[in-house]
């Protein structure tokens, strides 16, 4: 395995963590318990900061703040060009501090910088940008009444929002879900992953100086069976967002039902097919599928994780992988000659190596990878198996890291159906020069995105969520305004007449 493995020696400093407080009602605040947890770098496992850990009794609290918000504040009855207006301020604060916050999600997640620099921070802010201009075009309805009535619709803001987001994009994340309920007009409390802190507290400040009013965005570190628990279950949550596990999606929809019944979205896990036809420029495909499952290190739920070669190419493909892989660098991510800096902590590290031998054991064959690489942190080698079968563990479940399973297919049908064998249905890809297949396949996978020719092609515009066990509700799109909002019925006698 030629892969380098360098950490660490372009001598990176570490900057100054300006923020590891609750944010409640607009202030910076130590957590009721006082109790901090550690947030680490994954390049060296060594402590960055200590953050405060929020609980049950903070939760409480930036609830109370975000409650009193919206139900006397000025933000859900500013006029929408006016919240517009603040959010465009909310971007611009945050273009001016790309750097920053690219550094935060590089150390708290092992993310490029370089990716930071130009997708995520940027992504973000424009994020913003997009749903600020949606806040002054959300209307209802006139009805056309079948008796003498007249009836319109109000769309309204769905109250306290509760975001609770994973690690792997603390960035995008934030912008996605926190982008609509503002502009919708919604106050909310976010419960940042554990492992990524740093940028949500960044961001809050940033809300704060662009005029988002007090209470209005909150943010609660902690852990996912407390502060999260906490948040789920809260019974002056109106509505909540989720990100992350299969798992934990179940439990937070557990919750809801167990307490107010608030309304749920789930975003979740994925075993993306990623499908290439005998037409295909194999370069290109192999490139594409190589993009498709390193990209963030694996560590992104639309991973294309299984990727079906058609058995006129199959044999050129996988010589191919297997020489393209030894120009692909893991190592710091502040290196800007980079491709892959380590998992996100410990905890994914092992699982993803206990998935590693598990297809070793399974009879997959090892065409690339397998080991962890370097003295510290957790790197690990980008990893293709061949030879997989569609009931093997490395087949079926979310690895969430650098590993790809390889597999051989001879028909359009066989791909469509082992393609749709998973529980999950968050994402496809197909590659073919053959409209008719392209088509076919897209109209076939029972998937939320299916990208033809191309990955990961995310737009604002574009919305995003999944089939089956990935989850429901979209992202993203102004399709996403519709979590936040509620559709109230106002009617009235058309004439002046005796309505009883
Ligand atoms: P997770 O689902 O435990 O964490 C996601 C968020 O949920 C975090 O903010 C966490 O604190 C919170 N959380 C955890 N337990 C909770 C609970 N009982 N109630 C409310 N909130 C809770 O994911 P984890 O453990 O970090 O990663 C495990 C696996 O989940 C990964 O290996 C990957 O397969 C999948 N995952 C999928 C993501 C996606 O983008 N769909 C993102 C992160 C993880
Ligand atoms: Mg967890």
């Amino acid at each position: 395995m030629a892969t380098k493995c360098r950490e660490g020696e372009n001598g990176f400093k570490l900057p100054e963590i300006k923020f590891t407080k609750l944010f409640i009602n607009g202030e910076f605040v130590d957590s009721v318990s006082g109790k901090t947890f550690e947030t680490r770098d994954p390049r060296t496992g060594e402590v960055i900061a200590r953050i405060a850990e929020g609980d049950k009794e903070d939760v409480d609290l930036a609830v109370k703040a975000a409650r009193h918000a919206f139900d006397h504040g000025p933000w859900p009855r500013l006029a929408g060009c006016e919240r517009g207006k603040i959010m465009m301020k909310f971007a611009d604060l945050i273009d001016q501090h790309i750097e920053e916050l690219a550094t935060l999600d590089s150390l708290d997640a092992g993310k490029l910088f370089k990716m930071g620099m130009e997708m995520d921070i940027p992504g973000a802010a424009n994020t913003l940008r997009y749903y600020a201009g949606a806040a002054d075009k959300i209307h209802g309805e006139t009805l056309k009444m079948s008796r003498a009535l007249q009836g319109y619709t109000l769309r309204e803001p769905i109250g306290v929002v509760g975001h609770i987001i994973p690690w792997n994009f603390p960035s995008t994340m934030f912008a996605i879900k926190v982008g609509p309920a503002l502009a919708a007009g919604c106050t909310m409390v976010i419960k940042p992953a554990e492992q990524t802190p740093l940028s949500a507290l960044y961001y809050a400040h940033l809300a704060k100086l662009a005029g988002i009013p007090d209470g209005v965005l909150n943010v609660v570190t902690g852990f996912g069976p407390t502060a999260g628990a906490a948040v789920s279950s809260h019974m002056d949550i109106d509505k909540i967002s989720f990100t992350g596990s299969t798992e934990v999606g179940r439990l937070v929809m557990q919750a809801a039902a167990t307490s107010n019944l608030k309304a749920v979205s789930l975003e979740l896990g994925g075993k993306s097919p990623l499908i290439i036809f005998n037409d295909a420029d194999v370069d290109m495909a192999v490139e594409l599928a190589r993009f498709a499952i390193l990209y963030n290190k694996g560590e992104i739920c639309v991973a294309g994780s299984r990727v079906f070669v058609q058995e006129g190419i199959y044999d050129e493909f996988v010589k191919k992988s297997a020489e393209k892989a030894k120009s692909w660098v893991v190592g710091d991510p502040f290196d800007p000659n980079v491709h892959q800096g380590p998992q996100v902590d410990k905890v994914q590290f092992e699982k993803v190596l206990k998935y590693i031998e598990h297809g070793k054991r399974e009879g997959a064959t090892l065409l690339t990878g397998g080991k962890a690489c370097g003295e510290k942190g957790y790197y690990i080698e980008p990893t293709i198996f061949t030879d997989v079968k569609d009931d093997m563990l490395i087949a079926k479940d979310e690895i969430f890291g650098p590993v790809m399973s390889l597999m051989k297919f001879k028909t359009v049908e066989e791909a469509i159906e082992r393609a749709n064998k998973t529980r999950y249905g968050l994402a496809a890809g197909v590659v073919t020069k053959d409209l008719n297949i392209a088509n076919r396949v897209s109209r076939s996978i029972r998937a939320g995105s299916i990208w033809v020719n191309c990955y990961f092609a995310f737009d604002h515009d574009c919305p995003f969520g999944g089939y089956k066990m990935s989850g429901f509700g979209k992202d993203m799109g102004l399709h996403s305004l519709d979590k936040y909002l509620q559709t109230k019925s106002v009617v009235t006698p058309l004439y002046d007449s005796p309505w009883l």
